[in-house]
């Protein structure tokens, strides 16, 4: 698959097949996020694979009541609130497989390298014909001290990316992509520019100047 064609074609995936990963692809997953490049070369990540449903349905349950209990601070409160108070919601999307991608607290680049690995996870799963998405949901509840213990993780360890992984039941629509500001600053000359996003990368359209 073209580079451009994958990065325009992945889709946060969240209705899978009940049928499992094998552990092949998933090893296929983690090869492709150690490509990444990292801070200093340090490769920091750490790669967790979850295919417990009973583990990642209590994962859900407990990062569910942890935002409900910081909800007040969390922008767009009520919107959470619907989503999170409704007992049928799995924050996984019943995926059979999770991924998390995490690293030692003390590197000052950790989470943007777990990052650029989460990208790369997530673009090879769609080359393998896999989906994906990233679960920030649960983030808060992975990273405090019974999430961390949960997933055989060091206290000092920061779970960035949890990623479910699992086979589409079906092709995700595309998604639009808002217009991009730009300033483009060349020949001492600053220019503000709004960048509409064409739905193929490598189709040059017309750049509207503000
Ligand atoms: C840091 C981060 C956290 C996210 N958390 C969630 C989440 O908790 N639940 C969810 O359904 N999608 C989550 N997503 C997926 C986004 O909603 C999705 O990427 C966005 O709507 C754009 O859609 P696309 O990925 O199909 O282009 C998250 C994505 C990122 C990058």
């Amino acid at each position: 698959m073209e580079i451009l064609d994958a990065i325009r074609r992945r889709r946060a995936v969240r209705d899978y097949k009940p049928e499992k990963v094998s552990p092949d692809l998933l090893r296929q997953l983690i090869a492709a996020a150690s490509w990444a490049p990292s801070a200093m070369n340090e490769q920091p990540w750490h790669f967790t694979v979850v295919t417990d449903r009973n583990l990642m349905g209590e994962i859900s349950i407990q990062a569910k009541a942890f935002i409900l209990k910081s909800l007040p601070a969390m922008p767009r409160p009520g919107h959470f609130q619907d989503i999170l108070g409704d007992p049928h919601f799995n924050i996984f999307y019943n995926a059979p497989a999770l991924l998390v991608i995490s690293a030692e607290t003390q590197g000052q680049w950790c989470v943007e390298d777990c990052a650029m690995a989460a990208e790369n996870a997530m673009l090879a799963a769609l080359d393998l014909g896999l989906g994906s998405c990233w679960i920030g949901f649960a983030q808060a509840w992975l990273n405090s001290e019974k999430g961390l213990q949960a997933l055989g993780l060091p206290q000092n360890y920061r779970a960035v990316a949890p990623l479910i992984i699992g086979h589409p039941k079906a092709e995700m629509p595309p998604v639009a992509r808002k217009i991009s500001p730009v300033n483009w600053i060349g020949d001492g000359l600053l220019t503000q520019v709004r960048f509409p996003i064409p739905a193929t990368i490598g189709a040059h359209e017309a750049v509207t100047h503000s």
